[in-house]
Parts: C-alpha cells; structure tokens; sequence
C-alpha cells in the first residue's frame, strides 16, 4: 500500500511557531506510523511563496523578495531538520517545476471549459489573498478571518467555474463521510457549500510575484491567485506537468491542515482536482487551533510560543508527546508551561519512566539483568491478554486521527505493568524462594513496555527506540509484526542499564515566560475570596516555593506491613514508591492504626528523607500524619493516585 501524507506549506511571511509544528508533528507521525506498518510513503512540507503578502513583507525590510523567501523558507527547513522531521520532499512554491506544473494545471483546465475571462470587483483582503463577498464582511468592512481592513479591488480577472462542482462535491461529501476528519468538521463544510458556490477568481493582476499564465496564452500581466498555486503543490511535488514520477503516490492518504484553511482544502481543492481529472484525497485531517493563554498568538502582542525554546528546555519529543496528547485533533488548546510540566512528571516520568527504571532495577537484581518470556503467559496471560485488548483498539482511533485518545488507551498498558508490580511483588516472591514467578512479573512488565513502545514509535520515535535498545530489540516493521500484529512475546535477551529517561520538571523552564503564563494553571487552586491589600500570613520562618519544593512528597502504597516487637508504637512497612524495589519505612502509628488496616492502602511519604535506624531498623521515608489531642490521621489522597505521583 503507498501512502502519501501532507502538511500545509507554510508562508514564508514569518518564522515558524509552535502551531505550524503541532501540523508538522502530526503529519510526521502520520508517516512514520505508515512506514513502521511496511507501507511505501512519500512525505511532504514546504513553504509556500509567493503572493502580495509576501511581496510586501519583503519590501518592509527592502529585501529582494526572492532572497527573503530564501531565508525564510530556510528557517522552517532547518527547524524541521533540527526536529528530525521524516519528510521525503520539502517543496517551494518559487521551484521551477512546481511554476511549470502549475501552468500545465491551468490549461488543462481551459481546456476542460473551467476558466473563463471576467472582471471582478469586490473586498479583497491583502492578508488573507482572498476576496469576501459584502455580506459576509464584518463590521467597517473588516476581513471576517482575520480581522483586517479589506479593500476594494477591480481587475480583469480569469475565473474558475467553481458553481459547476457544487453539486459533484456534495455528491462526493454524501459518498465519503470520513473525507473531513474530525466528522465534526464536515457539516461546516457542507453547509458552506449549500449556500452556493461563486466562481473563483484566479488571476491577479495588481501584482507580480507569482506564477505567471502560461506564455500560450499570450496574457503576461495575470499572475496566479496564490491559493490556486499553492494548492497545486501536492501534485507539483510529485511530478503532475513533469515527468510525473511519483504520480502513483496520487491520490494522498491524509492531508493535514489547521481548521483555518479547512475551506480551501475541502472545497476549492477537490474542484480543481476533479477539474483535472485526478482522484481526491483520503482524507483532509483539520485540526484546532493553539492559543497562549488563551489569546491568538501574535508578533504584535509578543505571546508567540518558539518551539525551538519550548523544544531546547525540555525535548523535543516530550513537547510532540505534550501537543498531541493534550488536545483532542479538532479542538483548540491552550499553551501553558504548567500543563507541559505536568504530562512530563505524570505520564512520562511516573508511567513510563518508572516502570523502565523498575524493569531494569528488578532484573538487575534478581537475574543479573536476564529476561526470559518463558514463563510470561503461565503467571501473567491475564495481563498480556488485557494488554491485547488495548491493542486492539489502537488501530481505529489513529485512523480517525484521534491521537490523544490512542495514547490514553495506549497508555493504560503501562498501568497494567505498574499494577502487576503492585499485586505480585517480585520481592516477595525472591524471598520465598518463587524466583520463577517473581522473574515471569518483570518479564511481562518488560513485554508490556516493549508493546507499548512499538505503538508509541511514531509519535517519540527516539525515546521509544532507546526503550526498545534497553529492551534488547529494534523497532521496526518486523517487530511490530511480531509483537503488535502477532502479539508474539521478546526472545530471551538482556537488559541494558540506561539512566532514567525522563527526568522530573520541578518548575517551569522558558525563563522568558511572561509572568502571565506562568500562573496560568496554578497546581492548587485558591478559593475565590475577596481581595485583600496586605497579606495576613505571618512574616516570620516563611520559606519559598523553591524550599518547598526540596521536599519530595509522593503517593505510595503500603504492600506489607508489621507491628515491630518489643515496641509500643512502631510499625514496619514496605512501601511502594514506583521504584525498582519498596521501601522500608518504619512509622511511629501503631496506636492508631493496625499493621493488617494499612496493608493495601495509599499514604503520603517524604522521599528524600535521610535514611534513619529506629531500633535497629532502617527507615526510608516518613508518612505525613496529622496529630491533635484526640489522635492522629494519616495524610492520603482524596481519591488514589498512581504510585510514585509527586505531591505539591
Ligand atoms: O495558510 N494553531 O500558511 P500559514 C494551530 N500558505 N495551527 C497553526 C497555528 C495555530 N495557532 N498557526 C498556524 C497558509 N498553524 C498557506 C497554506 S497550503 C496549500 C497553503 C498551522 O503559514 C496550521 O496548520 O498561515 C495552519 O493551517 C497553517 O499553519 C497555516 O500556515
């Protein structure tokens, strides 16, 4: 099977942000999927160049706007190199192949009867290049998606019988129900198109950076409307009007967009694309839109996100997690340092990391780092069969490009690990001798991460293939073969020590944040009170957040517990803390709590304690109680939380 996937081509009127890299991420995880199923694929991006937009923004810094396109188109290609995006082509609209294939394009279409000469007259906005009929304008005048004035152009003009592909289109959208991903996005679509189809202007003649009409048609002044020549470039690119060479990659699986260029893609692309007798895609993917703080991200206000600063402090990998984890494809998401630090230290960290850094600290202790998955579907075809089952759903939720859904589901195979831990305590098994059993449980965690990571791949490719190393395996299309379609277990291998993957974010990282972005999802909420001028907390021993956060504070699960002899008020527990092994801790509660009543239970530890001997006995950690005169309550959480969550 080929699969052909695009992203937008990007204006080069600007420097990229974190929204055109959300587009490039997804398209480049929709390749790499692709590709990981032993499918041929063919990736594409660019920028896109052309138009007054450009010729002005240009002119503004009294550059050639040739050289001005070089230089910014560069900045998106090395970005997207810098990010390890998988493209096959990165197209520019100012190639020359892509200028003749948008002639050919063009004549065929007046040889089709598809374009005629006309004068047109209406509100164009410069910004957008696209004209807007009156009704539709927004108050003074204004452009009604972008905001900006628009003004009163009349030209001579080649247009577009876009009105004769009204019905075809409808017919189409009846016939294709997932043509428009998310399907919530295809009665917008629709309802646009009920409301009639204008033909479409599709020369200019007011200025000169485009692409001229071909020299048979004898008209230099026109230049190409800029969409008509952008759209053109996911054919140009591969070959349409030259040699054609990758034609066969024609008709594209999936072509992502921003639900801003959604029109232009589901309507006026189709209808050139019918025009010239060629197959329409797959799929047009339209995602949401990204704000800062819940505001437009813009040069003029400054709250443009940098996704190289966001990628520098804390990795490019987990930022792509972040972006498509966070936000359901379709809907608008807000960018906050705080909400990108708490999917690291939650699912990265604690879900993932943690149940690596406990595979590799099991195995080193109890087998020398040895893993054998003979024994695996004996003790755990309970949790393997789960872990299928989970599996099974992924498929159908990346095709409808449900991605955040995939990784919640997918992400579940982690908690089945981590309750395996919990509920079979290979430690316990090691003292009693059950090494087999104990060694079948770190078996099945290191099968469960080695699934997990096959199908997390394409979206962290680097991260789950040190995963897959430190497992002993490569992914690709024969392991997943293997271990996903098959649903085989690992041959026997041995682990590789690596240091933990993700280390934890105690505070926001971009420094240059603006204060506002910072407190924007502040971790516990204040109760509304009314406002006070002077604060009425005590000056004196007051400490920062910084000292606070010296103390690690996280959610543990009490596996065993015992009275201590000879005492009166200790107890002996070990405690899970999502480390490779439990702690000990020894808890002075025996008169309020009995051994039996803790065991199974969540409690509240202080981490980073200094180890201490309470009669003789190590102790490794404290349990956060709270004491009055008629006893004392332990500190738990409200409802459980995975072991190893970070308080605070
Ligand atoms: O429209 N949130 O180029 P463009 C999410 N050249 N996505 C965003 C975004 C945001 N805040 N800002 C930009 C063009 N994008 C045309 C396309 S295609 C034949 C021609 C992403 O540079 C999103 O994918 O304005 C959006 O559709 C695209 O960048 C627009 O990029």
């Amino acid at each position: 099977m080929k699969n052909y996937i695009t992203t937008p081509i990007y204006y080069v009127n600007g420097e990229a942000h974190i929204g055109h890299a959300y587009t490039t991420f997804i398209a480049d995880t929709l390749a790499r999927h692709s590709r990981l199923l032993g499918n041929e694929t063919y990736f594409l991006t660019g920028t896109d160049e052309h138009g007054q937009k450009i010729e002005e923004a240009a002119k503004k810094l009294d550059k050639p706007t040739q050289q001005f396109a070089d230089e910014i188109s560069a900045t998106f290609k090395n970005l997207w190199d810098e990010f390890d995006i998988s493209y096959d082509q990165f197209i520019r609209t100012t190639d020359s192949n892509h200028k003749k294939g948008v002639q050919s394009a063009f004549l065929k279409m007046v040889e089709k009867g598809d374009i005629y000469k006309d004068f047109y007259e209406g509100n164009y906005c410069v910004s957008c290049e696209t004209f807007f009929p009156e009704s539709q304008l927004m108050e003074g005048g204004c452009c009604p998606d972008c905001g900006r004035a628009t003004s009163i152009v009349k030209e001579e003009s080649y247009f577009f019988r876009l009105s004769k592909y009204e019905k075809p289109l409808m017919e189409y959208y009846e016939a294709h129900t997932d043509f428009i991903l998310p399907k919530s996005r295809r009665n917008e679509v629709i309802s646009f198109v009920k409301g009639g189809l204008h033909d479409l202007s599709v020369t200019r003649t007011s200025f000169n950076w485009g692409v001229h009409l071909p020299d048979s048609l004898n008209d230099p002044k026109h230049v190409m409307y800029v969409w008509l020549d952008a759209l053109m470039n996911y054919v140009t690119a591969l070959g349409y009007g030259n040699d054609e060479a990758l034609m066969d990659f024609w008709p594209a699986t999936t072509q992502l967009v921003g639900k801003d260029i959604l029109r232009f893609h589901a309507i006026y692309w189709p209808a050139f694309l019918m025009s010239l007798d060629l197959p329409l895609p797959k799929h047009i993917g339209a995602h949401g839109w990204w704000t800062r703080d819940g505001e437009k991200m813009s040069k003029s206000k400054g709250n443009v996100v940098d996704p190289r600063e966001v990628a520098k402090h804390y990795g490019v990998e987990n930022f792509r997690y972040f972006m498509m984890r966070e936000v359901p494809f379709g809907q608008d998401g807000d960018f906050s340092q705080r909400a990108l630090i708490d999917r690291i230290n939650s699912d990265l960290s604690n879900d993932l990391g943690n149940l690596l850094n406990r595979v590799i600290g099991m195995s080193e202790k109890y087998s020398n780092f040895a893993i054998d998955s003979v024994d695996v579907l004996k003790y755990h075809s309970k949790e393997i069969d789960a872990a299928h089952t989970i599996v099974d759903t992924l498929p159908e939720l990346f095709n409808d490009l449900q991605l955040h859904r995939y990784l919640e589901e997918l992400w579940k195979i982690f908690t089945i690990g981590n309750k395996a831990i919990e509920e079979h305590a290979p430690w316990v098994k090691i003292k009693e001798g059950r090494t087999d059993e104990a060694l079948a449980t770190v078996a099945l965690v290191a099968n469960l991460l080695a699934k997990a990571s096959v199908v997390l791949h394409s979206i962290m490719p680097h991260t789950t293939a040190t995963v897959a190393d430190a497992l002993g395996f490569e992914i690709n299309t024969a392991s997943y073969n293997d271990l996903i379609v098959n649903k085989g277990l690992l041959k026997a291998f041995t682990i590789k020590k690596i240091p933990p993957l993700f280390p934890r974010v105690e505070e926001p990282l971009m420094d240059e944040a603006p204060k506002a972005m910072l407190e924007s999802a502040p971790t516990v909420a204040a109760p509304k009170k009314e406002e006070k001028k002077e604060s009425t907390v005590p000056t004196e021993g007051l400490i920062t957040i910084d000292q606070f956060f010296q103390t690690s504070l996280k959610i543990g699960y009490v596996i065993e517990a015992e009275e201590v002899p000879k005492s009166s008020k200790l107890l002996r527990l070990q405690v899970d803390l999502g480390e490779e092994s439990p702690r000990q801790i020894v808890a002075g509660i025996k008169e309020y709590y009995s051994a039996e009543s803790l065991v199974g239970t969540q409690v509240c530890v202080v981490a980073n304690l200094k180890p201490a001997k309470l009669m003789g006995m190590l102790s490794e950690g404290m349990l956060l109680a709270a004491k009055d005169a008629d006893g004392l309550s332990l500190i738990r959480p409200e409802k459980p939380r995975s072991v190893g969550s970070s308080i605070g």
